[in-house]
């Protein structure tokens, strides 16, 4: 078996093909696997139906595993054989069709502004592979955007601002945008904010990166509103089209993503309709790398 990749766009995401994601990878597969994320930031495996636990063991050919945001409702119901498995559907634990009030419905809507999976947490998240089980008749699309090229086509004095600034990111900044305030002090204690450089070196490729998205809610060192209005100038920068790579799903698509130089969302779809996903997610163990 070997990894074929055949470019989905002019900048960044690929379609791989040629491997069994359902049998074990040897360790040059995971290589290959590797450097092909190094490349090109997003992968498309099209036909590769996991079951939950093969889904697990591929990802965990990566890295220990993220647990996103369950660790706030620790031992809360959910439909899955694995805590690793997060449950990224509008469909409640018991199978049915979630709430449009629920919280389950409200993580799934903030799934839809731009952001880097569990950049609210140091570690944070490296790889996200999401496995698609069933999909809605239209939207639910996910687009990606590659945060290198957003860098490289910066202004040289944006560049330089913004070089040695961190940003402060928090776990509830995007649900509380959307008005689900009600944690209790102790949720909100459980995890707080942590700083992460605006410019950062991608440790595969050693390519320059702007680092934002929603959970970004502050720049160090800035007034509230100037930080906010830089965050939001340089997510609008870093989420042209140009530098977006938009899926449309396919039932047993498994698309890989590094959340250290992409950004995602999801895109609206009809509420009353299914849309399932499983992903499972490995932390970035690396330090952040600033550009000084
Ligand atoms: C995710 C996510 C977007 C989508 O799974 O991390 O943000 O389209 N998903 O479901
Ligand atoms: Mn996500």
């Amino acid at each position: 078996m070997s990894l074929e990749l055949r470019p989905l766009h002019n900048l960044f995401a690929a379609e791989a093909s040629g491997i069994d994601l359902r049998e074990p990878l040897d360790p040059p597969l995971v290589q290959a696997v590797e450097d092909a994320m190094d490349r090109y930031a997003v992968l498309v495996f099209r036909d590769q139906p996991l079951s939950q636990a093969q889904q697990i063991r591929f990802a965990e050919s990566f890295g220990p595993l993220d647990l996103g945001l369950r660790k706030l409702h620790p031992g809360a119901a959910h439909r899955f054989d694995y805590e690793a498995l997060i449950d990224i559907s509008n469909v409640a634990a018991d199978g049915s069709l979630a709430r449009r009030d629920s919280r389950k419905v409200v993580s799934n809507i903030a799934n839809q502004l731009w952001h880097s999976d569990s950049s609210f947490q140091q570690p944070k998240a490296q790889y996200s592979m999401l496995s698609a089980v069933v999909l809605p008749p239209k939207g639910g699309e996910t687009e990606f955007a590659d945060l290198r090229a957003a860098y490289d086509a910066l202004p040289a004095d944006l560049q330089h601002e913004i070089n040695g600034l961190e940003a402060e990111h928090y776990a509830l900044h995007s649900r509380i945008l959307l008005g689900d305030t009600g944690y209790t002090e102790a949720q909100m204690a459980m995890i707080p904010p942590v700083r992460w450089p605006l410019a950062q070196i991608h440790p595969g490729s050693g390519r320059k990166l702007l680092f934002v998205g929603v959970h970004a809610r502050e720049i160090v060192g800035y007034s509230l509103a100037e930080g906010r209005m830089l965050l939001s100038d340089l997510l609008e920068h870093a989420t042209q089209r140009a530098f977006v790579y938009r899926h449309e799903w396919r039932v047993g698509d498994l698309v890989m993503w590094d959340n250290r130089c992409t950004i995602h969302r999801g895109r609206r779809y009809d509420l009353n309709e299914r849309r399932e996903l499983r992903r499972s997610t490995t932390e970035d163990l690396l330090p952040a790398r600033m550009v000084a």
